[in-house]
């Protein structure tokens, strides 16, 4: 499997449906334009029988890093940095749920952001958790922001740990 760039000549938008209209609406009207402003950048996997249908897709961008809502041990260490790496959407299509898509779809956003965070460093991973998919992220070892619970982060540090390899190799 592997994610590819959104494509609105090759990938049927109007097809894609994840049950949640935010995330659908998103994909559909707004992510192609997006990227083109170098505001995000959204990836599909698609299916390998019909390349032109979405399976899911997740959209990457970077956040400014609020440090009051962190553990104290995490603010001192990252008093200096500003940024953070942004999910800002993450779904699956309702046709193709509970096949451990969601989770492949995760992996692969961190690896792209892991390999980024090479070039441009950023200490955390922050991401936008909608309808109730927090506890989705708390199985990958997100963690809450102590004032948002639909808000979660996870480290650079720990998230190149559980690859167990150099983000070099990505
Ligand atoms: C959340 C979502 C991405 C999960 O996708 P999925 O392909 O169905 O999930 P997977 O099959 O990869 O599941 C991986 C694991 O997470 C678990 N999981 C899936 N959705 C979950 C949820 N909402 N809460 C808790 N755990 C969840 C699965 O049970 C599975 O656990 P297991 O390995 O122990 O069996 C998908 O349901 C979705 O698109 N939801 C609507 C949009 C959304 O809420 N997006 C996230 C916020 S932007």
């Amino acid at each position: 499997m592997i994610s590819v760039p959104l494509d609105k000549k090759r990938h049927d938008r109007k097809r894609f449906d994840c049950a949640v209209p935010a995330l659908k609406n998103y994909l559909q009207m707004m992510a192609n334009q997006q990227s083109n402003k170098d505001n995000t950048r959204t990836f599909v996997l698609e299916d390998v029988k019909n390349p032109n249908f979405i399976i899911g897709y997740y959209t990457l961008t970077m956040s400014t890093l609020d440090l009051s809502s962190l553990p104290s041990a995490l603010q001192k260490k990252h008093q200096n940095a500003n940024s953070a790496g942004l999910i800002a959407r993450l779904a699956v299509d309702k046709r193709y749920k509970k096949e451990g898509f969601g989770e492949w779809l995760l992996i692969d956003a961190l690896k792209k952001l892991l390999n980024t965070s090479d070039s441009v460093a950023f200490p955390l991973i922050v991401v936008d958790a909608k309808d109730g998919a927090s506890d989705f992220y708390k199985k990958f070892g997100f963690v809450a922001f102590f004032d948002e619970e639909n808000k979660l982060f996870i480290t650079v540090e720990s998230v190149r740990k559980s690859f167990k390899v150099s983000s070099e190799h990505f």
